[in-house]
C-alpha cells in the first residue's frame, strides 16, 4: 500500500507534466484527457494514503508529500504561461512557477 501510494503520487505529476507538454506543442486536444488521468491518479493516491494511515505500522511511517487539492490540477495549468515547461531539463521542470510538492 505504501509503495503504491508513493507511485500514484508520482503518476499525478507525470500526467500534469504531460498535459503541459501537450499544451506547449499545440496538442490541446490531449490536455483534457491527460488532466483527467491526473485526477484519477489523485483519487488513487488518496485511497492508498488512507489505507496506510489506517494500518498500525503505517501510522508510524513518514509519508510522501501530500498532493495539493485535486482542483489545483487544472487551476495550476490554467495559471501558467504557455511555454513554461523547460524542455532542456530532464524532469521537465516548470520555469515560471516551480512545483512545490
Ligand atoms: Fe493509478
Amino acid at each position: 500500500m505504501y509503495g503504491a501510494g508513493k507511485l500514484e503520487s508520482r503518476n499525478i505529476r507525470e500526467y500534469e507534466m504531460a498535459a503541459r507538454h501537450a499544451r506547449d506543442c499545440d496538442r490541446a486536444d490531449l490536455i483534457d484527457c491527460l488532466l483527467e488521468m491526473a485526477e484519477v491518479e489523485w483519487e488513487h493516491e488518496l485511497y492508498f494514503r488512507s489505507r496506510v494511515r489506517e494500518h498500525f505500522l503505517g501510522r508510524r511511517l513518514p509519508l510522501w508529500p501530500q498532493p495539493p487539492p485535486k482542483e489545483m490540477i487544472r487551476i495550476s495549468l490554467e495559471r501558467e504561461p504557455v511555454g513554461s515547461v523547460d524542455t532542456n531539463n530532464q524532469d521537465g521542470r516548470v520555469v515560471a512557477e516551480p512545483v512545490t510538492w
